[in-house]
This record gives C-alpha cells, sequence and structure tokens, in this order.
C-alpha cells in the first residue's frame, strides 16, 4: 500500500502507520522509517542526555525525561533499509547515568506497545511509563504530573 495512503496510527500487523516500515521488525512489533536527518537529531539528544544526566546526578538526585514524540523505539533510514538503529527513547534508556523516571507519550497505540515491549529490561533501577495519548490533552499533562517527583 502507498505511504500516503496508510492510516494515521499503526492499526493491525497487516496495515501499519505512516510512519512506519511497512513490514513487522523481527520482535514482532513496528518500527519507524525516517530520514537521514534523524540519526544526527538522536546522536545530539543522546550527548546531550548523557551530560545532563552525569552532570547533575549529585546535584538533583531525582532527574526526570519526557519525551512527548516517542516513537516505537527503533527506527531505520528510508535509504539504509538493512541497519536497525534506536531511536531517542532507546538511546535515552540505555545511557550510563540513567535519569531516575522516564515519560514517554505517543498517541499511536501500535507505537506505546512496542516501546513497553522494547523498554521492559533497560534502566532496571528506574521507574519508566509509556502513555497512550494525544500529548497536547490535559489529561494526559495531569498522568505526566502525577508519575513525576514534585521536586525532580
Ligand atoms: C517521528 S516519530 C518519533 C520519533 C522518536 N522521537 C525517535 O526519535 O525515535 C513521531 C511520533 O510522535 C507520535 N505523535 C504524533 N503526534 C502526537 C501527539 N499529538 N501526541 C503524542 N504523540 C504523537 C507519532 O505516533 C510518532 O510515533
Amino acid at each position: 500500500m502507498r505511504r500516503d495512503a496508510r492510516p494515521r496510527n499503526c492499526r493491525e500487523k497487516w496495515l501499519l502507520c505512516e510512519l512506519c516500515s511497512s513490514e513487522l521488525h523481527s520482535d514482532g512489533h513496528p518500527l519507524l522509517e525516517l530520514g537521514p536527518w534523524s540519526q544526527q537529531k538522536i546522536f545530539y539528544l543522546q550527548r546531550y542526555a548523557d551530560m545532563f544526566s552525569t552532570g547533575m546526578k549529585n546535584h538533583w538526585p531525582t532527574r526526570a525525561y519526557i519525551d512527548l514524540f516517542a516513537g516505537p523505539g527503533i527506527y531505520r533510514v528510508r535509504s539504509s533499509p538493512d541497519e536497525v538503529n534506536d531511536g531517542s527513547s532507546l538511546v535515552v534508556l540505555k545511557q550510563k547515568t540513567p535519569f531516575t523516571h522516564y515519560a514517554f507519550v505517543d498517541s499511536d497505540e501500535g507505537h506505546v506497545k512496542a516501546l513497553q515491549a522494547r523498554m521492559a529490561n533497560l534502566a532496571p533501577g528506574s521507574q519508566k511509563k509509556a502513555f497512550p495519548g494525544n500529548c497536547n490533552d490535559l489529561g494526559i499533562v495531569s498522568q505526566l504530573l502525577a508519575f513525576i517527583p514534585r521536586n525532580a
């Protein structure tokens, strides 16, 4: 099916959203198919998050990372389809000095389920939660505020 004819959200394994590869990854969940600029974005995000968490760990014992457009956790670049990379959420969950809290939001339930499965064994000492929903909704904002400690 043409990419622009696909739904906005992943519905079934045979009907994935316009942002995803048309086939599931080998773990049975969807993966994004992004432009090459994403590699740079994720590289700098990972460097910044790691510098922040390492630099602040002795000053701020509670540090929260929030990703409002989290995605399913992995992606491949359209021009190199054989190479699968960690997306923004997984690179930050794998950094050497973890945040104490990780909150992820995605409006696509298929992406949230994929991320939940992929993050299950990462940052084992941290509190992690993936919220399905539109990050502009007040309901989601309230859930984030309830999850993140006030002193974070
Ligand atoms: C480009 S992808 C995210 C890529 C991810 N940050 C990464 O680097 O691996 C954008 C994601 O945002 C989600 N999304 C789009 N609009 C949203 C909204 N209003 N609230 C929450 N998620 C949204 C999409 O379902 C998609 O998974």
